[in-house]
């Protein structure tokens, strides 16, 4: 069994943020295998450097999707996110000033971090459009039985 599964209840999508996520969880295993195997440092810091890249680049990437859906909390969500790649270039820092203890806790962070935030706010975007189609279908029902 993998150290981070990805499970169902993680879905948004079905599509670009779920792979996205299912990214990052598989990240997350290389670099908590990479740290318990006790794997060089500079191993650690390059897994580290690839996740923190990646990071940015699914943030960005959901904001413009959420923006494109009108989600109402983006702004909100954004703090979430600039403040864990803010953590995340902390704990670089600290591994480059040789911390073995930042090694052996980054992948407990990282996979804490992501499936909060991926099952409470990203999951928040699923209920949101939900809601919308279901207003919409709604609407759609209500025109019908208007013009009747
Ligand atoms: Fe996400
Ligand atoms: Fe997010």
């Amino acid at each position: 069994m993998a150290y981070f599964e990805w499970a169902e209840d993680m879905a948004i999508d079905h599509g670009p943020i779920d792979e996205d996520h299912k990214k990052l969880v598989e990240h997350v295993n290389q670099l908590h295998t990479a740290t318990s195997d006790g794997q060089g440092q500079e191993i650690v810091a390059r897994l580290l450097n690839d996740l923190l890249h990646e990071t940015v680049e699914h943030t960005h990437q959901e904001e413009r999707q959420m923006q494109a859906l009108g989600y109402p909390l983006l702004e909100e969500h954004k703090k979430g996110h600039v403040q864990f790649i803010a953590d995340l270039h902390t704990l670089q820092t600290k591994l480059a000033a040789g911390s073995t203890t930042v090694a052996s806790q980054l992948s407990t962070l990282l996979r804490d971090w992501l499936s909060v935030h991926i099952r409470r706010y990203d999951k928040d975007l699923l209920r949101f459009t939900e809601n919308k189609e279901r207003e919409k279908r709604r609407a759609a029902h209500a025109a019908r039985v208007a013009g009747r």
